[in-house]
């Protein structure tokens, strides 16, 4: 046991998900020492049970080890680790749970690109489950700033390539299938012989898994539980270079994917995962369906599974979501909530039992299964509804829409500008609020304006600044936020909404039909003005 001496390193302030840096700042002298010192120091180690797990990408496999040697040095009882020191995001959550440990460390930059020249990360997930909230990690950002010390064992390599039970300084480590307890967890909620029946009937799916951490969970559980044909599950090897792709299912980044939905030969169904497997995309055959359609979807027709046969608690989305699941709770009599973009908001509504389904428009849905979102468990729900109703995703589509009105909705992102330029277009966009309202934009009227804040219903803790709405009359909405997320300069994300209620007007495509908004949204907000940029680099 060795204690090593060092300095404070400025910077080690976990954002929305964790620590994320560039790969080489992580492997940097006594970086991630010291962000793991702080965290054992915060959460406490002595005698605590903790799993371990990342998403493969580069320094996934040494970080775990250092993790380990930190873990016994600092008195830890137990850990529990993925082999090859992988685990999912949500598989992660889940066993934190399974286990009733006293948290998780998760190495993951979840959808950033991974690689000696990419981003590395690492979060920590509570007994719940759920990411650290952010007294938490406030908490390990002020301790990392005093640090003087940290605790390692000196010892050799745990063999983590084989499934079993070995001791480091008189700690145990349990090394675990990361697949297993995960695949039984969705076998438990979902009708898996009704699925199987689907794909012996010659149902057709593609599932790219991105060179990501989902590829084994989709084998083992698509393939080989399901019966979906050997192949169905591409890209299926977890590489630490995530063989050079952006491991984020979008319609820019998840091109391929698209390219083979909307070809002459597409299969029936195709979905995507990222990085660390809680996001998903799906797509129908010649049909996009945007993350916040496919959480009203599954909302709506969640109890043909068994594990949500007795129906929903309620029903959550983030803010810049859009509002038409709010319109399957509106018609189920379910409560609904509007929380603000993150998926720790979710955590308070499923442990206080108010909701079971929560969605974000950013390819995250999930339930009170675990406490992340969850791509799988969002690809098995859509292939639970497909196998019961035996329509196309096309047909479920039209259905919806003709059913709760269509919520038209897309979301622009505008990457990579200067800061400085962000900041001030804000800046100007909030001053006006106040005086938008009655004021006419390319034919829409603003009905009201205003920065989202947010009362958490469990705790009473508030939370201000979440993003600027403007609500035109009609209900149409377009939303002004900046990312939390990216790492270089600032990202611009202008989200778009149109309700229709239809019988008639249901199936235009999204950016014609919210051509009215978007311009509006252009008008208000100067975007070209202070950033210089007229269209969107990505288009969900
Ligand atoms: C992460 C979180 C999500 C959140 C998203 C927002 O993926 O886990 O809950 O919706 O970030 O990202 P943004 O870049 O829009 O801040
Ligand atoms: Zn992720």
């Amino acid at each position: 046991m060795t204690s090593v001496a060092t300095t404070p390193i400025a910077g080690q302030k976990p954002g929305t998900s964790g620590l994320r840096k560039k790969t080489a700042v992580f492997m940097g002298r006594h970086y991630l020492e010291n962000f793991i010192q702080s965290l054992f120091d915060v959460v406490g180690a002595k005698g605590k049970t903790f799993v371990l797990g990342g998403d493969g990408r580069y320094f996934n496999d040494r970080a775990a080890q250092v993790i380990l040697r930190m873990a016994a040095a600092n008195g830890a009882a137990r850990v529990i680790v993925g082999q090859g020191a992988i685990l999912s995001t949500p598989a992660a959550s889940h066993l934190i749970r399974l286990h009733k440990t006293d948290g998780g460390v998760i190495m993951s930059a979840s959808h950033n690109p991974g690689g000696p020249d990419e981003d590395f990360g690492v979060k920590f997930n509570m007994a719940n489950g759920g990411p650290a909230p952010e007294a938490v990690t406030e908490a390990m950002y002020r301790r990392s700033l005093e640090l003087t010390e940290y605790h390692l064992l000196e010892a050799q390599d745990v063999d983590l390539s084989r499934i079993g039970r070995s001791e480091l300084g008189g700690m145990i480590v349990d090394v675990v299938d990361p697949v297993a307890d995960y695949a039984a967890l969705m076998e438990s909620l979902f009708d898996f012989p009704a699925i199987r029946a689907l794909f012996a009937g010659g149902f057709r799916m593609r599932m790219d898994s991105m060179c990501a951490v989902t590829g084994p969970y989709a084998v083992e559980i698509l393939e080989n539980r399901l019966g979906a044909a050997k192949g169905t599950v591409i890209n299926a090897t977890p590489l630490p270079d995530f063989g050079g792709m952006h491991p984020d299912p979008n319609p820019t980044w998840a091109a391929g994917l698209m390219d083979e939905m909307f070809s002459e030969n597409a299969p029936d169904f195709g979905a995507a995962s990222d990085g660390d497997g809680d996001r998903n995309m799906v797509v129908g055959r010649g049909i996009y369906v945007s993350p916040s359609d496919s959480l009203a979807v599954l909302a709506a027709n969640a109890p043909l599974a068994p594990g949500y046969k007795a129906g929903l608690k309620g029903i959550a989305r983030s803010m810049p979501t859009s509002a038409a699941a709010d319109r399957v709770a509106q018609a189920l009599g379910l409560p609904h909530y509007e929380t603000p973009t993150g998926w720790k908001f979710f955590g308070n509504l499923l442990d206080a039992g108010r909701a079971t389904i929560c969605g974000e428009e950013s390819f995250g849905t999930g339930s009170d299964h675990v406490r992340e979102k969850d791509g799988l468990w969002a690809v098995l729900l859509w292939l639970n509804i497909l196998a019961k109703r035996r329509q196309s995703v096309a047909q479920i589509l039209a259905e919806h829409f003709q059913r709760f009105g269509r919520n038209y909705y897309s979301r622009h992102d505008f990457e990579a500008i200067p800061s400085e330029a962000a900041e001030a277009m804000f800046t100007a966009l909030r001053a006006k609020l106040a005086k938008l309202k009655g004021q006419n934009f390319d034919g829409l009227t603003v009905e009201a304006a205003d920065d989202f804040a947010y009362e958490d219903p469990v705790d009473g803790s508030v939370s201000t600044k979440q993003g600027v709405r403007v609500l035109f009359e009609g209900g149409a909405r377009a939303v002004f936020r900046l990312s939390g997320t990216g790492t270089e300069g600032a990202t611009l994300r202008l989200y778009l909404e149109r309700f229709e209620p239809g019988p008639k007007g249901l199936s235009e495509e999204p950016q014609a039909a919210l051509a009215g908004v978007i311009s509006a949204a252009h008008r208000i907000a100067d975007i070209t003005g202070f950033t210089g940029r007229s269209a969107p680099d990505v288009v969900t």
